[in-house]
């Protein structure tokens, strides 16, 4: 359906669960998430009429995010049953691709279509510092996992820090030409209120552009990214402005955290709660929410935080 701005929306961006293996320090907590009740939280059945409910309304691609999706038990069974719902054409699962190895197959068959990676740096020890945990060599194996099992449009995503990985936008950027995936580059979005990262730590998307010199620019796909491509590379370079450019005039998606709240808009607090409700009462919700979807959200910068009261595994990206 069609929101209050002439926006059509078709996407839904469902998490799974706040938990995750990693604890990457632009996204949670080093202490993790304060666990809350499982009562609070979605069941795989509220989950299923949820999807149920979205498809109704227009929604035709559900992307699985978390935290972690990969560490909830029953991942496997969400998306056997969402991939099979009437009007899904696309089911995607964004991971950090730890536990690929184990899951890239049996996704596959769940019904996955495509996965987005996140990777911010190749340095096994800078790895280690940003996610807090080792995992870099069962990432890389998960990447090579999921290339193996053949999904297609694999796309990396590497949240740009300065001083931290600003020396490894070539290096990055090179898998396009050794792999067949995408590498997108993200702006660091201010979530977390941890202090980890001072003012500088933001590096808009033009870093790129300047140290890649040789792009070609590609027509745009619908997507956040704009799309760009080194010579004879296999995979696009996406570069995703979120800070210094939104692209909320074209946003097409909704989202719904693994405690049952719709969310019209990544950066406002507006919430609204489809939890214990059945299909028609979670449907009505999701009207409301996608009636009140805001034009834009507030602007952000080092100093103007997102308003999303809650940091991003609480919202899944
Ligand atoms: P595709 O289906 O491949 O287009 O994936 P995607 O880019 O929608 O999803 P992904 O989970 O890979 O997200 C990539 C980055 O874009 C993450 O940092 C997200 O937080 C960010 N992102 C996704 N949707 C939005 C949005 O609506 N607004 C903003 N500001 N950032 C978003
Ligand atoms: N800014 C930008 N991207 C972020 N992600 C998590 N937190 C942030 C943030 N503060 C990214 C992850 C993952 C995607 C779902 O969101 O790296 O790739
Ligand atoms: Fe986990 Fe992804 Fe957040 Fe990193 S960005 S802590 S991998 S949910």
């Amino acid at each position: 359906m069609r929101d209050n701005f002439g926006r059509e929306i078709t996407y839904l961006r469902l998490s799974v669960t706040e938990l995750c293996n990693l604890r990457c320090r632009y996204c949670m907590p080093e202490d993790g998430v304060c666990k809350k009740s499982h009562a609070d939280m979605l069941t795989e059945d509220e989950m299923v009429t949820a999807a149920k409910a979205a498809a109704a309304l227009g929604i035709t691609k559900i992307r699985i995010t978390g935290g972690e999706p990969l560490v909830k038990r029953n991942i496997l069974s969400i998306c056997e049953r969402i991939s099979d719902i009437e009007g899904i054409n696309e089911l995607c699962l964004t991971t950090n691709g730890t536990l690929l190895k184990e899951f890239a197959v049996p996704l596959k068959k769940a019904g996955v279509s495509r996965l987005n990676i996140s990777l911010d740096t190749l340095d096994p020890e800078k790895f280690a510092h940003i996610t807090r945990r080792d995992g870099f060599e069962a990432a890389a194996e998960g990447i090579r996992a999921a290339v193996e099992a053949g999904f297609e449009k694999i796309k990396i995503n590497a949240v740009l820090i300065g001083g931290f990985n600003d020396d490894e936008i070539v290096s990055l950027a090179e898998l396009t030409r050794k792999y067949p995936v995408d590498v997108r580059f993200i702006e660091l979005m201010p979530m977390y209120d941890s202090g980890d990262f001072k003012q500088d730590a933001y590096l808009p998307v033009d870093a790129v552009i300047e140290e890649l010199g040789s792009m070609e620019k590609l027509p745009g796909n619908g997507g956040v990214a704009d799309l760009y491509r080194l010579p004879g590379a296999l995979g696009n370079i996406g570069l995703i402005s979120a800070v210094s450019n939104h692209f909320c005039g074209s946003c097409n998606r909704i989202r719904l955290t693994a405690d049952g709240k719709i969310k019209p808009c990544l950066h406002s607090d507006v919430e609204f709660s489809v939890k214990g409700l059945d299909f028609e009462g979670m449907k009505a919700q999701m009207e409301t929410a996608i009636l009140g979807k805001p034009a834009c959200h507030d602007p952000l910068s080092a100093k103007e935080r997102s308003h999303a009261g809650r940091n991003m595994n609480q919202i899944g990206g």
